[in-house]
Protein backbone atom coordinates (compact mmCIF):
# COMPACT_ATOMS: atom_id res chain seq x y z
CA UNK A 1 0.00 0.00 0.00
CA UNK A 2 1.56 3.14 -0.95
CA UNK A 3 -0.84 5.69 -1.11
CA UNK A 4 -2.88 5.95 1.76
CA UNK A 5 -4.72 9.72 1.50
CA UNK A 6 -8.46 9.57 1.68
CA UNK A 7 -8.47 5.07 2.81
CA UNK A 8 -9.60 4.25 5.72
CA UNK A 9 -7.96 2.17 8.54
CA UNK A 10 -9.27 0.06 11.31
CA UNK A 11 -7.31 0.18 14.67
CA UNK A 12 -8.02 -2.34 17.34
CA UNK A 13 -6.57 -1.18 20.62
CA UNK A 14 -6.90 2.45 19.80
CA UNK A 15 -7.22 4.15 23.28
CA UNK A 16 -3.57 3.78 24.27
CA UNK A 17 -0.26 3.40 23.64
CA UNK A 18 0.80 2.04 20.12
CA UNK A 19 -2.56 1.63 18.65
CA UNK A 20 -3.26 5.01 19.46
CA UNK A 21 0.00 6.16 18.10
CA UNK A 22 -0.78 4.28 14.89
CA UNK A 23 -4.72 6.14 14.69
CA UNK A 24 -2.05 9.89 15.01
CA UNK A 25 0.36 9.16 12.35
CA UNK A 26 -3.10 7.09 9.79
CA UNK A 27 -4.65 10.51 10.27
CA UNK A 28 -1.63 12.72 9.47
CA UNK A 29 -1.48 10.19 6.48
CA UNK A 30 -5.46 11.60 5.79
CA UNK A 31 -6.54 8.47 6.40
CA UNK A 32 -10.15 8.24 8.07
CA UNK A 33 -9.80 5.90 11.43
CA UNK A 34 -11.99 3.62 12.81
CA UNK A 35 -11.28 3.15 16.52
CA UNK A 36 -11.79 -0.11 18.07
CA UNK A 37 -11.59 -0.69 22.08
CA UNK A 38 -12.74 -2.47 24.85
CA UNK A 39 -12.07 0.64 27.25
CA UNK A 40 -15.27 2.92 26.03
CA UNK A 41 -14.84 5.98 27.82
CA UNK A 42 -10.78 6.26 27.20
CA UNK A 43 -11.53 5.18 23.79
CA UNK A 44 -13.97 8.27 23.97
CA UNK A 45 -12.06 11.20 25.40
CA UNK A 46 -8.99 9.44 22.89
CA UNK A 47 -11.15 9.97 19.59
CA UNK A 48 -12.60 13.21 20.87
CA UNK A 49 -8.84 14.38 21.15
CA UNK A 50 -8.33 13.29 17.73
CA UNK A 51 -11.34 14.35 15.74
CA UNK A 52 -9.59 17.78 14.98
CA UNK A 53 -7.50 15.74 13.06
CA UNK A 54 -9.51 14.29 10.71
CA UNK A 55 -12.78 11.68 10.27
CA UNK A 56 -12.55 9.46 13.55
CA UNK A 57 -15.16 7.00 14.17
CA UNK A 58 -15.22 4.25 17.30
CA UNK A 59 -16.36 1.03 18.16
CA UNK A 60 -16.00 -0.44 21.85
CA UNK A 61 -15.39 -4.10 20.91
CA UNK A 62 -13.64 -6.85 22.42
CA UNK A 63 -11.69 -8.54 20.01
CA UNK A 64 -11.69 -11.96 22.16
CA UNK A 65 -15.11 -12.06 20.83
CA UNK A 66 -15.56 -12.81 17.17
CA UNK A 67 -18.94 -11.51 17.09
CA UNK A 68 -17.84 -8.54 18.25
CA UNK A 69 -15.13 -8.37 16.29
CA UNK A 70 -18.08 -9.12 13.21
CA UNK A 71 -20.31 -6.52 14.08
CA UNK A 72 -17.44 -3.76 14.51
CA UNK A 73 -16.04 -4.69 10.98
CA UNK A 74 -19.57 -4.34 9.80
CA UNK A 75 -20.24 -0.90 11.66
CA UNK A 76 -16.78 0.49 9.83
CA UNK A 77 -18.03 -0.52 6.05
CA UNK A 78 -21.68 1.38 7.02
CA UNK A 79 -19.53 4.19 8.42
CA UNK A 80 -16.45 4.54 5.95
CA UNK A 81 -17.57 1.92 2.38
CA UNK A 82 -14.29 0.19 2.87
CA UNK A 83 -11.74 -0.53 5.15
CA UNK A 84 -8.10 -0.66 3.42
CA UNK A 85 -5.67 -0.98 6.47
CA UNK A 86 -6.41 -3.34 9.45
CA UNK A 87 -4.14 -3.00 12.78
CA UNK A 88 -4.29 -6.30 14.64
CA UNK A 89 -2.93 -4.12 17.79
CA UNK A 90 -4.89 -5.15 20.86
CA UNK A 91 -3.18 -7.11 23.34
CA UNK A 92 -2.51 -7.86 26.88
CA UNK A 93 0.07 -9.30 29.26
CA UNK A 94 0.24 -11.70 32.25
CA UNK A 95 2.93 -13.32 33.55
CA UNK A 96 2.92 -17.09 34.96
CA UNK A 97 5.02 -20.07 34.80
CA UNK A 98 3.69 -22.71 32.04
CA UNK A 99 2.05 -25.35 34.80
CA UNK A 100 0.88 -22.31 37.27
CA UNK A 101 -0.86 -19.87 35.45
CA UNK A 102 -4.32 -20.09 35.46
CA UNK A 103 -6.88 -21.76 32.70
CA UNK A 104 -8.14 -18.14 32.72
CA UNK A 105 -4.65 -16.53 32.47
CA UNK A 106 -4.25 -18.30 29.17
CA UNK A 107 -7.51 -18.14 27.63
CA UNK A 108 -7.23 -14.19 28.18
CA UNK A 109 -4.21 -13.99 26.87
CA UNK A 110 -3.83 -16.38 23.96
CA UNK A 111 -7.96 -14.64 23.01
CA UNK A 112 -6.71 -11.41 22.72
CA UNK A 113 -3.25 -11.38 21.47
CA UNK A 114 -3.61 -14.44 19.22
CA UNK A 115 -7.28 -15.26 18.70
CA UNK A 116 -8.08 -11.76 18.37
CA UNK A 117 -5.55 -11.48 15.34
CA UNK A 118 -7.39 -14.15 13.81
CA UNK A 119 -10.93 -12.69 14.06
CA UNK A 120 -9.72 -9.55 12.70
CA UNK A 121 -8.19 -11.12 9.58
CA UNK A 122 -11.71 -13.17 9.44
CA UNK A 123 -13.88 -10.09 9.59
CA UNK A 124 -11.90 -7.89 7.40
CA UNK A 125 -10.08 -10.31 4.72
CA UNK A 126 -12.42 -11.09 2.45
CA UNK A 127 -13.94 -7.23 2.24
CA UNK A 128 -10.20 -5.90 1.29
CA UNK A 129 -10.17 -8.96 -1.33
CA UNK A 130 -13.82 -8.07 -2.66
CA UNK A 131 -13.41 -4.40 -2.65
CA UNK A 132 -10.34 -4.73 -4.94
CA UNK A 133 -8.18 -1.61 -4.03
CA UNK A 134 -5.87 -3.53 -2.38
CA UNK A 135 -5.16 -2.88 1.46
CA UNK A 136 -2.71 -4.16 4.22
CA UNK A 137 -2.64 -5.64 7.61
CA UNK A 138 -0.19 -4.84 10.47
CA UNK A 139 -0.50 -7.52 13.51
CA UNK A 140 1.23 -6.55 16.37
CA UNK A 141 3.55 -9.07 18.10
CA UNK A 142 6.74 -8.26 20.01
CA UNK A 143 9.87 -9.35 20.42
CA UNK A 144 8.67 -11.78 22.60
CA UNK A 145 7.25 -13.32 19.57
CA UNK A 146 10.77 -13.91 18.15
CA UNK A 147 12.62 -14.50 21.06
CA UNK A 148 11.55 -17.41 23.43
CA UNK A 149 12.97 -18.30 26.79
CA UNK A 150 11.01 -15.52 28.55
CA UNK A 151 10.40 -17.71 31.38
CA UNK A 152 7.41 -17.11 34.05
CA UNK A 153 5.62 -14.95 30.50
CA UNK A 154 4.67 -18.51 28.93
CA UNK A 155 1.03 -16.78 27.68
CA UNK A 156 2.58 -13.75 26.59
CA UNK A 157 5.74 -15.30 24.93
CA UNK A 158 4.10 -18.15 23.29
CA UNK A 159 0.89 -15.74 22.21
CA UNK A 160 3.38 -13.58 20.24
CA UNK A 161 5.05 -16.42 18.47
CA UNK A 162 1.84 -17.32 17.08
CA UNK A 163 1.02 -14.16 15.84
CA UNK A 164 4.72 -14.29 13.55
CA UNK A 165 3.54 -17.48 12.56
CA UNK A 166 0.54 -16.14 11.40
CA UNK A 167 1.06 -13.09 9.87
CA UNK A 168 3.93 -14.79 7.56
CA UNK A 169 1.59 -17.22 6.36
CA UNK A 170 -0.83 -14.13 5.99
CA UNK A 171 1.67 -12.20 3.86
CA UNK A 172 1.94 -15.30 1.64
CA UNK A 173 -1.60 -15.74 1.02
CA UNK A 174 -1.88 -11.67 0.13
CA UNK A 175 0.66 -12.15 -2.53
CA UNK A 176 -2.31 -13.94 -4.89
CA UNK A 177 -5.19 -11.84 -3.68
CA UNK A 178 -3.72 -7.93 -3.68
CA UNK A 179 -2.63 -7.33 -0.14
CA UNK A 180 0.22 -6.87 2.25
CA UNK A 181 0.90 -7.83 5.90
CA UNK A 182 3.39 -7.20 8.05
CA UNK A 183 4.14 -8.13 11.55
CA UNK A 184 5.27 -5.31 14.13
CA UNK A 185 7.49 -6.56 16.88
CA UNK A 186 8.35 -3.58 19.35
CA UNK A 187 10.79 -3.95 22.12
CA UNK A 188 10.01 -1.35 25.26
CA UNK A 189 7.45 1.17 24.47
CA UNK A 190 6.26 3.67 26.94
CA UNK A 191 2.35 2.24 27.46
CA UNK A 192 -0.03 1.19 29.50
CA UNK A 193 0.52 -2.33 28.54
CA UNK A 194 1.69 -3.55 32.35
CA UNK A 195 -1.64 -1.78 33.58
CA UNK A 196 -3.66 -5.07 31.11
CA UNK A 197 -5.49 -6.15 34.27
CA UNK A 198 -8.21 -3.39 33.65
CA UNK A 199 -9.70 -4.88 30.79
CA UNK A 200 -9.61 -8.23 31.28
CA UNK A 201 -13.65 -9.45 30.63
CA UNK A 202 -15.16 -11.01 33.39
CA UNK A 203 -15.73 -14.23 31.77
CA UNK A 204 -11.77 -14.97 31.76
CA UNK A 205 -12.07 -14.90 36.01
CA UNK A 206 -10.18 -12.91 37.90
CA UNK A 207 -6.39 -12.19 37.79
CA UNK A 208 -4.08 -14.53 39.97
CA UNK A 209 -0.90 -14.85 38.20
CA UNK A 210 1.97 -12.36 39.29
CA UNK A 211 1.19 -9.80 35.96
CA UNK A 212 5.08 -8.33 36.98
CA UNK A 213 6.45 -12.08 37.02
CA UNK A 214 10.40 -11.26 36.84
CA UNK A 215 9.94 -8.70 34.44
CA UNK A 216 12.42 -5.61 34.77
CA UNK A 217 9.80 -3.07 33.71
CA UNK A 218 11.71 -0.06 33.24
CA UNK A 219 12.44 -0.74 30.14
CA UNK A 220 8.83 -0.18 29.43
CA UNK A 221 8.99 2.87 31.33
CA UNK A 222 11.86 4.19 29.60
CA UNK A 223 10.72 2.84 26.26
CA UNK A 224 10.13 4.29 23.00
CA UNK A 225 7.36 6.90 22.45
CA UNK A 226 4.04 5.27 21.19
CA UNK A 227 3.59 8.01 18.54
CA UNK A 228 6.98 7.58 16.95
CA UNK A 229 5.77 3.52 16.99
CA UNK A 230 2.60 4.93 15.00
CA UNK A 231 4.76 7.00 12.17
CA UNK A 232 7.22 3.44 12.23
CA UNK A 233 4.05 1.57 10.97
CA UNK A 234 3.00 4.00 8.52
CA UNK A 235 6.41 3.98 6.88
CA UNK A 236 6.48 -0.15 7.25
CA UNK A 237 3.31 -0.57 5.72
CA UNK A 238 4.66 2.16 2.87
CA UNK A 239 7.41 -0.25 2.29
CA UNK A 240 5.82 -3.58 2.59
CA UNK A 241 8.46 -4.50 4.93
CA UNK A 242 7.54 -7.89 6.55
CA UNK A 243 8.89 -7.31 10.18
CA UNK A 244 8.44 -3.75 11.37
CA UNK A 245 10.99 -3.56 14.43
CA UNK A 246 11.02 -0.47 17.11
CA UNK A 247 15.01 -1.36 18.53
CA UNK A 248 17.83 -2.84 16.09
CA UNK A 249 19.56 -3.35 19.46
CA UNK A 250 18.08 -6.69 19.83
CA UNK A 251 20.02 -7.72 15.99
CA UNK A 252 22.78 -9.42 18.40
CA UNK A 253 19.82 -11.76 20.36
CA UNK A 254 18.29 -12.60 17.09
CA UNK A 255 21.45 -13.81 15.50
CA UNK A 256 22.22 -15.63 18.88
CA UNK A 257 19.01 -17.21 18.94
CA UNK A 258 19.84 -17.93 14.93
CA UNK A 259 23.26 -19.60 15.94
CA UNK A 260 21.67 -21.74 18.11
CA UNK A 261 19.34 -22.97 15.81
CA UNK A 262 22.17 -23.61 13.20
CA UNK A 263 24.23 -25.80 15.46
CA UNK A 264 21.25 -27.47 16.23
CA UNK A 265 20.60 -28.23 13.15
CA UNK A 266 24.41 -29.46 12.40
CA UNK A 267 24.26 -31.90 15.51
CA UNK A 268 20.99 -33.36 13.82
CA UNK A 269 23.51 -34.29 10.61
CA UNK A 270 25.34 -35.75 12.85
CA UNK A 271 23.17 -37.68 15.00
CA UNK A 272 22.49 -41.63 15.51
CA UNK A 273 19.35 -42.17 14.68
CA UNK A 274 19.89 -39.88 11.34
CA UNK A 275 23.00 -41.22 10.00
CA UNK A 276 21.98 -44.81 10.90
CA UNK A 277 19.06 -44.69 8.61
CA UNK A 278 20.80 -42.49 5.98
CA UNK A 279 18.24 -40.25 5.91
CA UNK A 280 18.45 -36.95 3.60
CA UNK A 281 20.91 -34.16 4.72
CA UNK A 282 22.75 -37.13 7.45
CA UNK A 283 26.46 -36.97 7.58
CA UNK A 284 28.12 -39.73 7.65
CA UNK A 285 30.81 -40.33 9.63
CA UNK A 286 30.32 -36.81 10.60
N1 LIG B 1 4.47 -1.53 25.22
C1 LIG B 1 5.41 -2.38 24.86
O1 LIG B 1 6.57 -2.30 25.30
C2 LIG B 1 5.09 -3.48 23.89
C3 LIG B 1 6.14 -4.30 23.44
C4 LIG B 1 5.85 -5.31 22.54
C5 LIG B 1 4.57 -5.50 22.07
N2 LIG B 1 3.56 -4.69 22.54
C6 LIG B 1 2.21 -4.94 22.03
O2 LIG B 1 1.65 -3.73 21.56
C7 LIG B 1 0.22 -3.87 21.56
C8 LIG B 1 -0.41 -2.61 22.12
O3 LIG B 1 -0.13 -2.55 23.51
P1 LIG B 1 0.37 -1.20 24.22
O4 LIG B 1 1.75 -1.43 24.65
O5 LIG B 1 0.04 -0.03 23.41
O6 LIG B 1 -0.51 -1.27 25.57
P2 LIG B 1 -1.74 -0.37 26.09
O7 LIG B 1 -2.27 -1.09 27.28
O8 LIG B 1 -1.32 1.03 26.23
O9 LIG B 1 -2.78 -0.48 24.88
C9 LIG B 1 -3.48 -1.67 24.64
C10 LIG B 1 -4.91 -1.33 24.23
O10 LIG B 1 -5.60 -2.56 23.96
C11 LIG B 1 -6.89 -2.46 24.53
N3 LIG B 1 -7.43 -3.80 24.80
C12 LIG B 1 -7.10 -4.66 25.78
N4 LIG B 1 -7.86 -5.75 25.72
C13 LIG B 1 -8.68 -5.60 24.66
C14 LIG B 1 -9.69 -6.40 24.06
N5 LIG B 1 -10.02 -7.61 24.58
N6 LIG B 1 -10.32 -5.94 22.98
C15 LIG B 1 -10.01 -4.72 22.45
N7 LIG B 1 -9.09 -3.91 22.98
C16 LIG B 1 -8.42 -4.35 24.07
C17 LIG B 1 -6.68 -1.66 25.80
O11 LIG B 1 -7.89 -1.10 26.29
C18 LIG B 1 -5.67 -0.62 25.35
O12 LIG B 1 -6.31 0.53 24.86
C19 LIG B 1 -0.08 -5.15 22.32
O13 LIG B 1 -0.40 -6.18 21.40
C20 LIG B 1 1.21 -5.44 23.04
O14 LIG B 1 1.37 -6.81 23.34
C21 LIG B 1 3.79 -3.70 23.43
Amino acid sequence: MDSFKGKVAFVTGAASGIGLGICKAALAEGMKVMMADIEAPVLDAAASDLSTSGDVGTVVCDVSDPIAVRRSAEATIERFGKVHLLCNNAGVSSGGLIDGAEPGDWDWVIGVNYLGVIYGCQAFVPHIKRHGDGGHIVNTSSMAGLLGGMAGWGPYNSSKFAVVGLTEVLRQEGKESGFGASVLCPGGVATNIFDSPRNRPERFGAQVSDVAHDLDLSEIEKGLDPDVVGRLVIEGVRENKLYIFTDPRFKKTLVRRHERMMADLDWSARSEALTSVGAPGAVQGG
